[in-house]
């Protein structure tokens, strides 16, 4: 039976009652975290968002309604009680908890509300990912998650201060929009008021914040739910958040510089962490080049390596095949790791096999000196030894070289280096590395659907020194963009925009679309930028991501109150969900029946 609160007042939350309260009457209210009966004595752990209190109820001084009450509750009932804070006993004490001194002997008891066995305990750590999510509410009592929430809260309100402080002004822009492509698959609404139309949700608000630019809102900010419809990963969702940001008559080094002085202060207030600015600088290219990654994971080193002109004279079908081709032979030094035994190393070829690399040559440098190879009859003693010294390997690495074509033999060591250092161990949470990525190509060009797509979007700005090449070779122009990268996780993605409306006609004509197909789709902002528009730039912040990082968690879901799962449903409502005819009649709508899951959620 449940009883109500009535004439019982909160005077504090579990984690305040300390010794300095000692003697005085205090009433906390929250779930019993833990009951542990010892006959006489029932001893109460209480939980609350601030942590945990224990109570003590002793049958032989209690009144025994509240005794027999206190004897009848189990774990996750809500109860409230009341008494007086008593200091416990030296070897009583428990220092690893706030409020390890004392405990409230209980004179007052209330079962607020009753609970049933819940489908795991709060405190099991061991519990399947499926269903903690399936009832997320149990799930976020725990201590860990709700300090992650803590974090985001305060990772958005330093956000809010840091741009308001600075003269930005928080602007929403609407759900139900036109499609915005940034690049992957919308989330349709229909309309029911026009049968047979769709609003999109947006993918995120960059035309409506570039139209607030053209509007001389001059600095704007919005944390704000993007939608995309794309396959999952651990750090990246279907709906997501964004701390989207625009300012006017700026230049790329304005963006930076303010974006400088927000992560650095974000970074202050939340994790008291001093960041050094300004950060490090690399373009698309170098990061390339030396991490395989235009998403470059600087915490440790194992940079790549170009050894193709150096065996474009072997006689090894593997090297000579890719070189003859227009391919690259690179490789990395996994500095220690000839440590690994040959299943150690097939499960790194295994590995980057997933990555399209058809395999990996490794030269093992054992500490007695002895070197082996996966292709040492193709190697001469001379090649063996030019060869590590261009990786500068000393008795105890590991060489490991991926031949193929550019994209893959990047992608490859890209996540090959990541790999290592994550079994390896040589990177830590929370060494925060930061640094920015400039100069993108503003194309890319897809050979399966013969054509052209932005990079970043369709709005950002080519570089004034490449403009001569938009006709006679696009794939070279670089674009004004820049990304803010964090422990090889892409954190921001910004750009300076186009802002004259026959260069953004023209982008559009370069992606493929007719003066009719881009005036149909993007006919309002083409006009809006006919009647005054700054020059204007901006960025975008996966909040998520920044939350994650912060926290020191490996998966977005883990900073996200309900997230969804792989094939982007919802454990816990059950969505998405079949809708009853009538809803269907209304928006003018016929659903073919599909056997199982749609075709899109089994490509994820
Ligand atoms: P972009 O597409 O790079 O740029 O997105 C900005 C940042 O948002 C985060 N992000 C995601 N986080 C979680 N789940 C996802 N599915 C997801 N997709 C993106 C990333 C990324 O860096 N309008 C532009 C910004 C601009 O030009 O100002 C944009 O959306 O951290």
């Amino acid at each position: 039976m449940s009883e109500s609160m009535e004439g019982m007042k909160r005077t504090h939350m579990c984690a305040e009652v300390t010794e300095k309260f000692a003697s005085q009457r205090v009433t906390v209210m929250g779930w019993v975290n833990k009951r542990r009966d010892l006959g006489q004595l029932i001893f109460i752990s209480l939980r609350d968002r601030s942590g945990l209190v224990q109570g003590v109820i002793d049958e032989n001084s209690a009144k025994p309604e509240v005794f027999s009450k206190v004897s009848n509750v189990r774990g996750e009932f809500v109860v409230a009680f009341s008494g007086e804070v008593i200091l416990r006993t030296p070897g009583n004490i428990n220092e690893d908890m706030e409020t390890g001194k004392i405990e409230i002997a209980i004179d007052e008891f209330r079962v607020l509300s009753e609970a049933d066995v819940p489908p795991f305990q709060v405190a099991d750590k061991g519990v399947k990912e499926d269903l903690r999510l399936k009832y997320r509410y149990i799930d976020l009592r725990r201590p860990e998650m709700q300090k992650n929430f803590i974090l985001r809260h305060n990772v958005c309100k330093s956000v809010r201060d840091y741009l308001s402080n600075n003269g930005f002004l928080e602007v929403e822009t609407p759900i139900l929009t036109k499609s915005t492509p940034e690049g992957a698959r919308d989330y349709l609404v229909p309309s029911r008021v026009y049968p047979g139309n769709f609003y999109a949700l947006p993918q995120s608000p960059q035309q409506f914040k570039q139209m607030l630019m053209i509007s001389g809102f001059d600095k704007y900010f919005q944390i704000v739910k993007c939608f995309r419809d794309e396959d999952l990963r651990a750090d990246r969702q279907p709906e997501f958040t964004q701390i989207d940001i625009e300012m006017s008559f700026v230049n790329e080094e304005d963006v930076i510089e303010m974006n400088e002085g927000l992560v650095k202060t974000v970074l202050k207030d939340v994790a008291g962490v001093e960041l050094a600015t300004p950060l490090p600088r690399i373009t698309f290219k170098e990061a390339m080049e030396r991490y395989g990654s235009d998403k470059p994971d600087i915490r440790f080193g194992m940079e790549l390596n170009n050894i193709t002109d150096m065996v474009s004279d072997m006689d090894f079908p593997v090297f000579k095949e890719v070189v003859g081709l227009g391919g690259s032979v690179r490789g990395i030094n996994a500095i220690g790791c000839a440590k690994y035994s040959r299943k150690q190393i097939d499960s790194l070829v295994e590995f980057v096999k997933t990555y399209g690399a058809k395999g990996l040559v490794w030269i093992s440098l054992a500490e007695n000196g002895e070197i082996k190879s996966s292709a040492t009859k193709f190697f001469t003693d001379e090649k063996m030894s030019e060869i590590i010294a261009a990786f500068d390997a000393n008795p105890g690495d590991l060489i490991l070289i991926c031949a193929g074509v550019n994209d893959i033999v990047f992608d490859s060591l890209g996540a090959l280096r990541c790999e290592i250092a994550k079994r390896e161990e040589i990177a830590k949470d929370d060494d925060y590395k930061l640094l920015w990525v400039t100069d993108f190509p503003l194309l890319e060009w897809s050979e399966e659907d013969d054509r052209f797509y932005a990079r970043h979007h369709p709005f950002t700005s080519p570089k004034e020194e490449d403009m001569d090449k938009l006709d006679k070779a696009p794939e070279a122009v670089r674009a004004k963009a820049y990304d803010l990268v964090a422990n090889g996780y892409e954190l921001a993605g910004g750009s300076l925009r186009i802002y004259q409306n026959e260069m953004q006609q023209k982008m559009f004509e370069m992606l493929g679309f007719t003066k009719e197909s881009a005036q149909e789709r993007f006919g309002y902002f083409l006009e809006a930028f006919k009647y005054g528009t700054p020059p204007h730039g901006g960025i975008a912040y996966g909040l998520d991501r920044l939350v994650m990082l912060l926290a020191g968690v490996n998966a977005i879901r883990d900073v996200i109150a309900f997230p969804k799962v792989k094939d982007a449903s919802c454990p816990l409502t059950d969505s998405p969900g079949e809708v009853d005819q009538m809803q269907l009649d209304e928006l003018g709508l016929r659903v073919e029946k599909m056997v199982g899951r749609s075709e899109s959620a089994d490509e994820n």
